[in-house]
Parts: structure tokens; C-alpha cells; sequence
């Protein structure tokens, strides 16, 4: 209405001087051609500046159009049939203040036609036009029909610039524009509708042809068909053939409504793809989106689509309480690798999985559920120690309520002095051994535990675990070792003796010195030792010494002690190592002793002389068979022996006293 007043103003204006039509705009500077299609009105139209002409008879009702009505109305000369409005109606041929209802003013011709509304086109924000254009220029030429619709008000007028919208929504309209009803796309190349996008461009979601910016070549392709590339026909449309299993997206320069993985491999570090389609190479239908590796717990199809990994449920445990899992472990880390089954019933949700860390719950819910993987699959219990699922507890540790292996407390043995300075290495033959004992102070040692089997062990592992309380049965026996059997014993089996460490041991046998108790052999007779002893018994625990070969017999074992002693037993053991039999030369009668009570001879024999039987042996060396010389007196054996510079005969001595007595 703001042009139209302007007009009706410069037409007051104009006609207080000229008598003539106010001037309108169809001046071409040189003439007033284009102010009508005749002549005659031509002629009529006087130009009045550059652009402006004035028609010059107002005052006759024909001929008439636009300008016409446009210069005359207003005018004081101007006929009835051209002072009734600026406008010009074709349809009444008739000049109108307002264009009718379904026409529309064309400012430049100053006359009214039909407008033309164009088809819906889906622009429309359910507010207003505001999506069917960039500008508001173009947006202003639609109207909105619908929620999801506009349409173009008239598309029988060719705006000064339009769109795809616009050619979608005239195309085919009666009464369009020529250039409005070409096509349904707009070419921004060539800012014209265009029945098709030209080449190497493609109609993007708002039949604007686009340059297209083509995909690389993916693997979805079937005897040179592309349907296989998506499941709708309207991803499969995006692509185009390669060559017989070979397609490629046609643009990865537009984010197509939905896609899939082919689309997304397709663009990826495509040239001009569309960050959406430039991520990676996988699809991840969770968020609808290009992804460059699919989520945790997902796997990818050999469509290049991210589908969860199938789970391995656990077995039910009872772990679980009032429909938690909470019990079922100590972090929430392996409480979360649990779900409910029932009030007090769980089972580990995934057993195909390595979970971070676990427990004896999640080692019995996966031990033998299929899928499970093998570190899962062990066993029943839980050792901590080794961080793993086992079918039994290791040595040394026992299941709790739990399954969990714990160690079995240790029952240590007493103090042991086997030791030395801190170390336990005199406690044992074997590190074996010697590894069953902890160090206390000094050469103190105890077994580090009495309740566990050793595979060996020694007097001082009897010892020290002898009466401890929750020693095993082996070892609380006794404080002696039977190497022979392996065993602590109360005390040494028959035939061994202990030793000084305890361990019992075969008593060895310790052989006497060479004392002159021993016959040669002679006529017939075997040498032997029967003067060593006034019994066979006695005899027989000597034994002759065939290496000298002489009157030598050796008592057989200084390490026992026989029931009688006599003289050659105390002299063949005396100073011997290891020798038990009591300390001395000589015999008194009853035992072995170092020097003879006074006034009484000492002898090597069983025999023990007094003075009387020592005269009745000088009166026999006197006045005997064998009577021999001697350089003084004699006292004792051993001076006679040595004053005689003879060797006697014992057993003479011993056959003349049993002749003299008998
Ligand atoms: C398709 O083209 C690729 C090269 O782009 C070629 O390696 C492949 O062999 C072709 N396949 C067929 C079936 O022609
Ligand atoms: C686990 O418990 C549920 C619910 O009580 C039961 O239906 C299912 O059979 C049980 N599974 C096994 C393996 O025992
Ligand atoms: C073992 O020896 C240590 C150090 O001599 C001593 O403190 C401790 O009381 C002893 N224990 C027993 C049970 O004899
Ligand atoms: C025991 O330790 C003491 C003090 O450290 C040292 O003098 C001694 O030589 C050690 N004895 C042995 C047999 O190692
Ligand atoms: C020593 O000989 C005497 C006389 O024959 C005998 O009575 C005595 O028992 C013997 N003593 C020993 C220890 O053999």
C-alpha cells in the first residue's frame, strides 16, 4: 500500500501543473514504447525523464491497461472508467483501486492477475516457510498449507532468485512461469530449474543439485548390482556399480537420512565426505552413527555393522541376597560381573570375557558353563595367591566358606638347639630338611610347622615337634629318628642305639687292641684265643689276629659291654675309641681300673694275684719243672717277666696253679 500512496501522492502532485497524467515507470530513455502493446497508447505516452511517461488522454475511456490506469487515476480530466484505481483488471477490463481476490497487483505492469499457487513441497517448520529458502526473500514466497507443507503463493511470476523448493513446487503448475516449469531441481551452476541435476552433481534433500563427491569402491556389490548394499532401497540407491561386486557411494558429501556400514566405509577419508560419514569404518546402530571401532561388547558383522557379542551366562550361585548381587563380590568391579536371578540367587553375566579381577564366586559360576573361557574354567575354588580359578586348594591352604584358599595356620615346634647364628643349616642333611625349620636366635631353630607331612626330615623335626599341639600324628611320637623306617620313634628299635643327635643308629662295632692271649696253631689244632677267657663265652668274644700271627687275640667289640669282664678284656679295650667298657689295665674282680689296689699284683689275665699265690709262682719258678734263673727277686708278673726276659705262659702258670689246688 506504501508504493500505492507514493503514486497517488506524485499524481496530486503532478497534475497542479501539467494537464496530463501523472508520469509511470515505463520509460525506456529513449521512448514510451514499453508503456503499451499498440500503437495508439504508445503514441499517447509522452516521456517525461529517463525512465517516466505521462499518458496524455485521460479524458477518453479507451484504450486502457496498467499504465494507463496507473497515470490517469487521480487526474481531474481523467473519464469516469479511468479514475477508479491504479490498477488494471484484464478480467473487467477494467481499472480497480485493488486487485480482486485471486488475483495479485504486478507492480511493473501495474496490473492484476490470477496468481498460480505451486504444489505442497515439504519445507514447512509447522511455524512458518522458514526451512523453503535461505533467504528471506525466497521464504516469502511461500505459504505454509500444513504442519509439514508449503507451497509457492503464485508461481505464475519468476522471482528474482529462487531454489529447488520453489522449482519442485511450480513444476507442472498451470500458468507458471516458463522458467519455473522446467523441472523439479534447481542447478545453482546454471541458477535455473532443471529436469535433472547435470552431470556430476546429484539433488541433495532440497532438489538442489550438489556436486557430488563420490565414495571409495566397497565389497557390496552382486552381479553388478548395488541392492545388496543396504537393506532399504533407499540406502541401496546411494551407491552405484563398480564392477560386478564393486559399488561405491554416488556422494559422500551429503549426510544421507539413514546408512549403514558399506556407507560408512565408503566415505571414510573420502575426498568432500561429510564429517558425519567421515569417522570411520563401522556403523554403530546403537547411536546411528559412523564409528571408527564399535563399542565395548560389541563385535563387528561382516557387514561392517557393531552387533553385540553374544554373552556366556554363568551358573547360579548363591551369593546374591534380597534380589542383590552385592554379595557377590568385594569391588563393585566383580559385583558388576554379576546378575540377578532370583532373591538370593546370581550368575556371573559373561563368562566368554576376561573380567579384571575376580573371585571364588565367579570361578564357580563359570567352572563348565559352555563358553566360558579357559582361565574361568579350572575350578571351583579361588587362590588368591596365584590370582586364579583351581580345582583344589594348594598345599598349605584350605578353602573358606567362600571357596576362597586361605592359608592354613601354622603350627610351629619348640626350640631346637640345631642351629647356628641364625641359621638352621645344622637342623637337617637336606635344604629339604633344613627348609621344615625357622631360625629363632642364636642355634635356636624350631620347625616352622608341625602340621603339615614332610616328605623327609630328621631327629631334630621329631624333636621339635614332639607334643605340639596340631602336630601331625608322624611327628608326635617320640624325640628319636629311625632313619630305617623314616620315622620318630619313643625310642630306637632293637638292635640300634641313638645317637648323640637322637637318630638311632646300628651300633658300631668297635674292635680291642692285640693282647697276648692267643695260641698258635699247632699239631692239628687251629690257633685261637682260649686263654683268653675261662669259658667259651668269654673266649669266643675275642677273635684271633691272623695279620701278626702270633699269640695276638683282639676282643671283638669294645662298644658293648659283656656281662663278665677279665683282665685281656680291659687291656685289649683300654685307651680304644669309642670303647664302653670301663677305663683301665687292669681288673679288679669286678670292673676295669688304671692302677691295682696296694699290695696286690696286677695282672694282664682274668687273674689277680696275691702274695701267696705270687710265692707259690716264685717257689715255681724255683723249684718248678721249668725252673729258670733269675737276676733278683721277683714281686710282681711284670718284673718277673721282664727279670726272666721271658714270655710266660699264662695258661702254665694257670695249668700248675689248677694242678696245685686241685
Ligand atoms: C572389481 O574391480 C577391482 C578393482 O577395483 C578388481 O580388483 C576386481 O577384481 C574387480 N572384480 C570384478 C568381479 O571384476
Ligand atoms: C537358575 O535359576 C533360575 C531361577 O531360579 C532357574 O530358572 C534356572 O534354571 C537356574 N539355572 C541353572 C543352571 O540352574
Ligand atoms: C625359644 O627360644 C627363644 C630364644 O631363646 C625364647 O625367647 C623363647 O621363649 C623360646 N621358646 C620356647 C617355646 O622355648
Ligand atoms: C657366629 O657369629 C659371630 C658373631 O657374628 C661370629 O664371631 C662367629 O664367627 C660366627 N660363627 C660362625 C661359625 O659363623
Ligand atoms: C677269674 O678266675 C677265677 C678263678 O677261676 C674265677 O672264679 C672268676 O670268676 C674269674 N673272674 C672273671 C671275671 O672271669
Amino acid at each position: 500500500m506504501n508504493k500505492l500512496n507514493t503514486i497517488i501522492i506524485a499524481l496530486l502532485i503532478s497534475t497542479a501543473f501539467v494537464r496530463a497524467g501523472s508520469p509511470v515507470s515505463c520509460g525506456s530513455g529513449i521512448n514510451c514504447n514499453l508503456c503499451g502493446d499498440t500503437d495508439e497508447i504508445r503514441r499517447n505516452f509522452a516521456a517525461v525523464s529517463q525512465t517516466e511517461c505521462s499518458y496524455s488522454k485521460c479524458n477518453q475511456a479507451t484504450p486502457i491497461n496498467g499504465f494507463i490506469c496507473q497515470s490517469c487515476y487521480g487526474q481531474s480530466d481523467a473519464v469516469q472508467a479511468l479514475n477508479q484505481g491504479g490498477f488494471y483488471n484484464p478480467t473487467t477490463n477494467s481499472c480497480v483501486i485493488s486487485c480482486p481476490y485471486g488475483t495479485q497487483p504486478d507492480y511493473t505492469t501495474s496490473t492484476c492477475h490470477s496468481v498460480k499457487p505451486g504444489n505442497n513441497v515439504a519445507c514447512s517448520t509447522a511455524v512458518d516457510c522458514s526451512k523453503c529458502g535461505a533467504t528471506q526473500q525466497i521464504q516469502n514466497l511461500f505459504t505454509p498449507v500444513s504442519e509439514t507443507d508449503c507451497q509457492m503463493i503464485d508461481c505464475s511470476q519468476t522471482p528474482p532468485s529462487y531454489n529447488g523448493y520453489v522449482c519442485k513446487s511450480c513444476y507442472q503448475v498451470s500458468g507458471a512461469a516458463a522458467a519455473l516449469n522446467i523441472g523439479n531441481f534447481y542447478d545453482p551452476g546454471t541458477s535455473a530449474c532443471v529436469a535433472s541435476c547435470p552431470q556430476g552433481t546429484q539433488a541433495d534433500n532440497t532438489n538442489t543439485c550438489q556436486i557430488v563427491k563420490p565414495g571409495k569402491s566397497v565389497i557390496c556389490g552382486y552381479s553388478g548390482s548395488c541392492s545388496r548394499c543396504g537393506d532399504t532401497p533407499q540406502i541401496a540407491n546411494l551407491f552405484k556399480p563398480v564392477n560386478n561386486s564393486k559399488c561405491k557411494m554416488i556422494d559422500c558429501s551429503q549426510t544421507p537420512p539413514s546408512y549403514n556400514g558399506y556407507v560408512c566405509k565408503s566415505c571414510f577419508q573420502a575426498t568432500g565426505a561429510t564429517d558425519a560419514l567421515n569417522i570411520g569404518y563401522f556403523y554403530d546402530p546403537g547411536t546411528s552413527a559412523c564409528v571408527a571401532s564399535c563399542p565395548q561388547g560389541n563385535q563387528i558383522d561382516f557387514n561392517n555393522k557393531c552387533k553385540p557379542i553374544p554373552t556366556k551366562p554363568g551358573n547360579n550361585i548363591s551369593c546374591g541376597s534380597g534380589g542383590s548381587c552385592s554379595g557377590c563380590g568385594a569391588t563393585s568391579q566383580i559385583v558388576n560381573l554379576f546378575t540377578t536371578v532370583s532373591q538370593s540367587s546370581c550368575k556371573m553375566i559373561d563368562c566368554s570375557q576376561t573380567p579384571p579381577s575376580y573371585n571364588a564366586y565367579v570361578c564357580q559360576s563359570c567352572y563348565q558353563a559352555a563358553g566360558a573361557i579357559a582361565a574361568l574354567n579350572i575350578g571351583n575354588y579361588y587362590n588368591p595367591g596365584t590370582h586364579a580359578c583351581v580345582t583344589s586348594c594348594p598345599q598349605g591352604t584350605q578353602a573358606d566358606n567362600t571357596n576362597t584358599c586361605q592359608p592354613i595356620p601354622t603350627k610351629p615346634g619348640n626350640n631346637i638347639s640345631c642351629g647356628l647364628n641364625g641359621s638352621c643349616s645344622g637342623c637337617g642333611t637336606t635344604p629339604q630338611i633344613v627348609n621344615l625349620f625357622t631360625p629363632i636366635s642364636g642355634s635356636n631353630c624350631k620347625v616352622t610347622d608341625c602340621s603339615q607331612t614332610p616328605t623327609s626330615y630328621s631327629s631334630y623335626v621329631c624333636q621339635s615337634c614332639y607334643q605340639v599341639t596340631g602336630a601331625i600324628a608322624a611327628l608326635n611320637i617320640g624325640n628319636y629318628y629311625d632313619p630305617g623306617t623314616n620315622a620318630c620313634v619313643a625310642e630306637c628299635p632293637q638292635g640300634k642305639v641313638a645317637d648323640i643327635k637322637k637318630n638311632c643308629q646300628i651300633p658300631q662295632t668297635i674292635i680291642g687292641k692285640d693282647v697276648s692271649c692267643g695260641t698258635v696253631a699247632s699239631n692239628g689244632n687251629a690257633a685261637n684265643c682260649n686263654l683268653c677267657g675261662d669259658n667259651s663265652i668269654v673266649q669266643n668274644l675275642f677273635s684271633y689276629d691272623t695279620t701278626t700271627a702270633g699269640q695276638n687275640c683282639q676282643f671283638k667289640d669294645c662298644s658293648t659291654i659283656p656281662s663278665t669282664l677279665n683282665g685281656w678284656i680291659c687291656n685289649s679295650c683300654n685307651g680304644v675309641e669309642g670303647s664302653k667298657i670301663p677305663v683301665g689295665l687292669y681288673f679288679d674282680g669286678s670292673t676295669c681300673v688304671s692302677t691295682c689296689s696296694t699290695g696286690v699284683a696286677t695282672s694282664q689275665s682274668n687273674w689277680t694275684f696275691n702274695f701267696y699265690s705270687f710265692g707259690i709262682l716264685r717257689k715255681y719258678y724255683n723249684h718248678g719243672k721249668k725252673r729258670k734263673r733269675v737276676k733278683s727277686k721277683i714281686y710282681t708278673i711284670d718284673n718277673f717277666r721282664e727279670r726272666t726276659g721271658t714270655r710266660i705262659a699264662i695258661h702254665l702258670i694257670d695249668n700248675y696253679f689248677k694242678s696245685k689246688h686241685s
